[in-house]
């Protein structure tokens, strides 16, 4: 079932604006598109060129008529010119199209890379809130537009303008000023005619495509719901409700039908009445003595090649639109600047001890809703912290804050005094290695996801990450080793060898600075043991910041900042919070009793 493959609300204002956007890209093969044009422009001189034949033809046949000697000689040569004439026009476009298609991919190429760099360099709330299905519909939709508008106006538009320019040029010259009114009027009445058709109609293919689209939805849905279905035993309701969108659709198609008719029949209308009107003029002509036969088939052979391209004006006029929009669209993504931008003059961080200070940092997702509220502590090079509270506290949006993916309302972070937003996010993140609270993995085998941690790295580094994160008797367990599939998401791993597999990933990378953002919720307290050892091996003379749940998990901390709100209510070493009998003593109780 077909689909209307573009914004709907762009349908019907044409914006050129699009054409000048990819017009840098096509550049790149100058010479290849002169010699594209080159071919273009012969194409047309041998199609025009060929009702001269034709009529010469039919005259040489004409004046031969009563001797009846010469027929089989002389208008063989013309004959065979014909067919000559034909391949070439044939082979000239094939030749431009070879080499027009290059730089149209080449341009798709570029214009698909640009934006996917741009896409990672766009902030995470963008990508938040922005539905990536959507998003690669959009670049979808982009590069087909940029394909489409690049074959039609270049081997559909361009040269019928080409064509019409000279046959119009040549009527006039060869057979008066008459010919070239009519042809020239009837082509504008024609093209005018198709545009506003074409864009009263738009209102009617539309309502076919929605009613198309939400038929499908409701079918997919129904089947997606299978069980429900039979549950409930309401098939006979789900196929009612299905019957009621396909009677929409059904309407729909009339009307769209109709609709076609009336463009069809109207473009029908002008053709005929040109046709009838030149041919005509010409058979006058021709009686009077001013044209001979073969004047007459030309003229007839003229307006014929004319009007076979502009019978697919209006869905070419259509489509054309349509691409624009959804070129537009693209670049429009490429307008969009990131949130967290480097400083013009950012440096790489340089990180010796690696000591981290949060000074009085506030920060809100939305203006209405405060997160960190004041929020001021340090880790101190080669100290493990610890950070606990509730969850929704903030302490994911702590690391997020590091890590910048957000900047700060107010207040600095700094990393052995150097503030992260006067540094390059590139060598900041280089620097700061993280098992996140949710890991996602990539579709591929287990070995390449824990590889992604240094991409360099030799087959016996990624081994031996393996084996420190305690993921070797898994692994072995495994029919396939480390060439297992991880599935979509890492979705065939369970939670626990999904950390684990985070883990290796950030002992491959080797930062300076480590980040464990409830690294071990998922494991069971034997795992979780296993786990920590090799965490503390790793986080030895390392910055370490451990957000931890689970509190007999962090007891060993240097220092321990509990949240609660957006606030530090305590902080301190385990033996010091546990004296204060406050939020961290009762969390210690409740965790005690319920172990
Ligand atoms: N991208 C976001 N946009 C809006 N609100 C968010 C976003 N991420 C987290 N929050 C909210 O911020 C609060 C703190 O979240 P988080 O830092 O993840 O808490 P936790 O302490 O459990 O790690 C939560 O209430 C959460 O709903
Ligand atoms: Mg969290």
């Amino acid at each position: 079932m077909r689909r209307s493959s573009y914004p709907e609300q762009e349908v019907n204002s044409i914006n050129w604006q699009a054409f000048k956007l990819i017009l840098p890209y096509l550049f790149e093969f100058k010479n290849r598109i002169a010699f594209a044009m080159l071919c273009l422009v012969l194409t047309k001189v041998a199609s025009v060129y060929l009702p001269f034949i034709l009529k010469d033809i039919v005259d040489t046949l004409d004046a031969n008529v009563p001797e009846n000697l010469q027929i089989a000689i002389v208008p063989l040569g013309l004959v065979a010119a014909y067919g000559m004439t034909r391949l070439a026009i044939v082979v000239f476009a094939e030749i431009r199209d070879t080499l027009f298609g290059r730089v149209t991919e080449r341009a798709i190429r570029r214009i698909g890379l640009k934006v996917f760099r741009h896409l990672h360099a766009l902030d995470l709330d963008f990508h938040l809130n922005r539905q990536t299905g959507g998003l690669s519909r959009d670049i979808d939709r982009g590069t087909t537009g940029i394909s489409f508008l690049m074959r039609f106006m270049v081997f559909n538009i361009v040269p019928t303008l080409l064509e019409i320019t000279m046959v119009v040029t040549i009527l006039f010259v060869n057979y008066g000023i008459w010919f070239a009114v009519i042809t020239l009027g009837s082509i504008l009445v024609y093209i005018f005619y198709s545009v506003y058709a074409t864009n009263l109609r738009t209102r009617y293919v539309r309502a076919a495509n929605t009613a198309d689209s939400s038929s499908n939805t409701r079918a997919i849905d129904s089947l997606l719901n299978y069980e429900t279905v039979k549950y409930f035993t309401n098939e006979e309701f789900e196929a009612k409700a299905y019957d009621q969108q396909l009677a929409t659709w059904e309407q729909a198609k009339i009307k769209n039908r109709l609709s076609l008719f009336a463009l069809n029949g109207g473009q029908a209308l002008i053709i005929a009445l040109a046709m009838t009107s030149m041919l005509a003029l010409a058979a006058v002509k021709v009686s009077e003595g001013e044209m001979t036969l073969g004047d007459f088939v030309l003229v007839n052979a003229f307006m014929m090649q004319i009007f076979m391209p502009l019978n697919f004006l209006g869905f070419v006029y259509r489509e054309i639109k349509g691409s624009l929009a959804n070129i537009e669209n693209l670049f429009g993504l490429l307008a969009k600047s990131p949130k967290v931008q480097d400083a013009p003059d950012a440096k790489a961080v340089v990180i010796k001890q690696g000591t981290i200070n949060f000074e009085n940092i506030e920060f809100s997702y939305h203006k209405k809703r405060k997160i960190i509220k004041n929020i001021s502590f340090q880790v101190k090079g080669g100290e493990k912290v610890a950070v606990v509270g509730t969850s929704g506290s903030g302490k994911s949006t702590l690391v997020k804050l590091l890590f910048r993916f957000y900047d700060v309302s107010s207040g600095n972070i700094l990393i052995d005094g150097q503030n992260v937003v006067d540094v390059s996010q590139h060598s900041l993140r280089q620097h700061i290695g993280i098992v996140p609270q949710d890991t996602v993995l990539f579709n591929d085998t287990l070995f390449a996801n824990v590889q992604y941690g240094d991409p360099k790295a030799s087959k016996t580094q990624v081994m031996a990450a393996i084996e420190m994160a305690h993921l070797t008797k898994f692994v072995a367990s495994l029919p396939d080793g480390v060439e297992t599939k991880v599935g979509e998401r890492g979705l065939k791993l369970s939670g626990g060898e999904k950390q684990r597999v985070a883990i290796a990933r950030t002992i491959l990378k080797n930062p300076t600075i480590l980040v464990f953002d409830e690294a071990t919720s998922s494991l069971d307290s034997q795992s979780e043991q296993a786990i920590l050892t090799a965490i503390n091996e790793v986080a030895k003379n390392r910055t370490s910041l451990v957000i931890a749940h689970r509190l007999s998990t962090i007891i060993d901390s240097d220092n321990i900042i509990v949240m609660s709100e957006g606030n530090i209510v305590e902080q301190g070493n385990h033996q010091q919070l546990l004296a204060l009998h406050g939020q961290y003593s009762k969390m210690w109780q409740l965790q005690q009793s319920t172990n």
